[in-house]
């Protein structure tokens, strides 16, 4: 992106405006209209962000310039664009329902894509139903044991779309900490749990682990316990080892990274919480995201449009993190989703090529909703020394009609959190605020903390109900605003090769941890905590 000629007149152009005031922006009536985009149910305000039409043409020149649309469409056609791992990328053909033809090494991979989601179908069916039973009777709960993208999307979204659950109970157990797996099992009925261990290798540590207590747990109960186990993964060999018959292993390709994975096996969990018809309403919605990003100009694509707003944050204005805010308290979750989807596929140092990047890599994501929010770290993002852009989510609508009382004062918040963050407070309206109570120096002393800086920047993505659709619109516009900014950044968004050195690290401490190897060789502070342990654990 350095070598670009846009980069140098971003950053030139980004001097000065940064001073400038966002309210200053909407002085043009259209100011909103123009720097807004739809795309079906969703609207994306950007406006209130110091984004002017200059910096909006070169953001839009620098993805022409990055080859966004060659590489978009390279994705779609799935040519092998991660290349560290020589995969095609390929999460997209999980959710296109009614497409055409999507060519592997010379082969259309859509037949076993709904061949495998018909499997799906009527395993999630015959759980829903009673046709499959635990020996206990019919399943009334099911534990999805995973972690990373084998967790975080079904976890997501089965708290995304509650209202819509009306099959068994589902929970969730990803740390190694045996608390997760513990707290989660007291209560349940063996005799009618459903176990899916969901891990697209079927090595990771933490999910075989956790996999092999749940077996424990329920073989003390039940006579065949693999027989309440299903698995999803990418090796049959590893699962049919674990015992899990076929029939209930629901596979997928390498060509679907596991922070990409929900809208197939993985997203198994999903299916059976609210049925096939909801889950098929998901990955529509997510297939008519697929067909505006890869067909809508630049200038209104809305995932180009989002990446853009970030690269100018993040790489051009160097606001190191990014604050996801749902006003929607289903979407909870969605914050630690986006973290791994983000962080994991564009917190990288290194270019395609091999070379340093020389630029920052992407932001540190984080949030939680609002108005819980407000009344925790908001404080910092209106008037601490930093900033830091904040992503506003919201619904024009909730699921509980006799609560829309509920419902305006969360839209009211989430609206006046963008306000107060643009307009902030000048000192004059301080003084104001505390005349009469104070006077002379101490007025102004007490004035000065009531400043509010303003002029700090949102973007705020409004729809008009949380449904299996609209998440799965917002769930693909995220995908592929990751995927346009790893584009710009040159970097490969698909591997993770930075989580590999705490996982081989571990495996090394595993022994000693046990007290059955020495800490000798390690540094003294592993050694001094590796002695505190075995000194301490009773
Ligand atoms: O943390 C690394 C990672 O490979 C993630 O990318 C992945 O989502 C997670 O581990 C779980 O992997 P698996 O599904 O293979 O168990």
């Amino acid at each position: 992106m350095r070598s670009s000629p846009m980069w140098a007149d971003l950053q030139e152009h980004a001097k000065g405006v940064t001073d400038r005031k966002i309210t200053e922006l909407f002085e043009k009536p259209a100011r909103a209209a123009e720097f807004s985009t739809e795309f079906d149910q969703l609207l994306f305000d950007y406006s209130k962000t110091n984004i002017d039409d200059t910096a909006r043409d070169m953001l839009l020149k620098l993805a022409r310039e990055r080859n966004v649309a060659a590489r978009r469409d390279a994705m779609f056609a799935g040519d092998k664009i991660n290349e560290t791992e020589t995969r095609a990328v390929l999460h997209t053909a999980l959710r296109n329902l009614d497409g055409g033809p999507v060519m592997v090494d010379g082969e259309d991979v859509m037949p076993g894509v709904m061949d495998t989601l018909a499997r799906m179908e009527a395993f999630a069916g015959d759980v829903r139903s009673g046709r499959f039973t635990g020996q206990g009777g019919a399943i009334t709960d099911v534990v999805n044991i995973g972690i990373g993208g084998s967790d975080l999307g079904p976890v997501m979204a089965c708290a995304a779309l509650s209202p819509y659950a009306d099959g068994p109970r589902t929970h969730f157990v990803s740390n190694v900490d045996g608390a997760d797996i513990a707290d989660t099992l007291r209560g349940l009925n063996p005799e009618t749990t459903l176990v899916i261990v969901a891990s697209k290798t079927f090595t990771t540590i933490e999910t075989m682990t956790n996999a092999r207590t749940a077996k424990a747990w329920m073989s003390e109960r039940v006579s065949d316990p693999a027989a309440q186990f299903a698995a999803l993964s990418t090796s049959d060999e590893k699962t049919a080892a674990f015992g899990i018959d076929p029939s209930r292993v629901f596979g997928f390709e390498d060509w679907v990274g596991g922070r990409y994975s929900m809208w197939g096996p993985i997203g198994l969990s999903i299916m059976i919480a609210i049925g096939a018809d909801a889950f098929r309403a998901f990955l529509r919605g997510a297939q008519a995201m697929d067909r505006h990003f890869r067909s809508a100009e630049f200038h209104e694509n809305m995932p180009v449009l989002l990446a853009l707003v970030g690269i100018w944050h993040n790489q051009v204005l160097g606001h190191a993190t990014r604050a996801v805010l749902p006003y929607d308290n289903r979407l909870i979750r969605l914050p630690a989703y986006l973290q791994q989807l983000e962080m994991e596929s564009n917190g990288k140092s290194v270019s395609m090529h091999g070379a340093d990047l020389p630029y920052d890599s992407g932001p540190v994501v984080w949030g939680e909703p609002g108005t819980n929010g407000q009344h925790a770290f908001y404080q910092l993002i209106h008037q601490g020394t930093r900033v830091i852009p904040c992503e506003f989510l919201v619904a024009a609508e909730g699921h509980e009609p006799d609560l829309a009382h509920h419902h305006e004062l969360l839209v009211a918040n989430c609206l006046a959190q963008s306000e107060a963050l643009m307009r902030g407070r000048t000192p004059d309206e301080a003084r104001e605020k505390v005349r009469g109570q104070f006077e002379g120096e101490e007025l102004e002393r007490q004035a000065r903390h009531r400043v509010f800086p303003g002029n700090r920047p949102s973007t705020t993505l409004i729809y008009p109900k949380l449904t299996p659709e609209v998440l799965g619109q917002i769930v693909a516009l995220y995908e592929h605003r990751v995927f346009v900014e790893g584009v710009i950044l040159g970097i490969n968004s698909y591997d993770q090769w930075g989580v590999e050195l705490g996982k081989e690290l571990a495996t090394a401490l595993g022994p000693i941890v046990a007290g059955e190897e020495s800490a000798e060789g390690k540094d003294g502070s592993t050694q001094m905590l590796v002695e505190y342990v075995l000194k301490n654990r009773g």
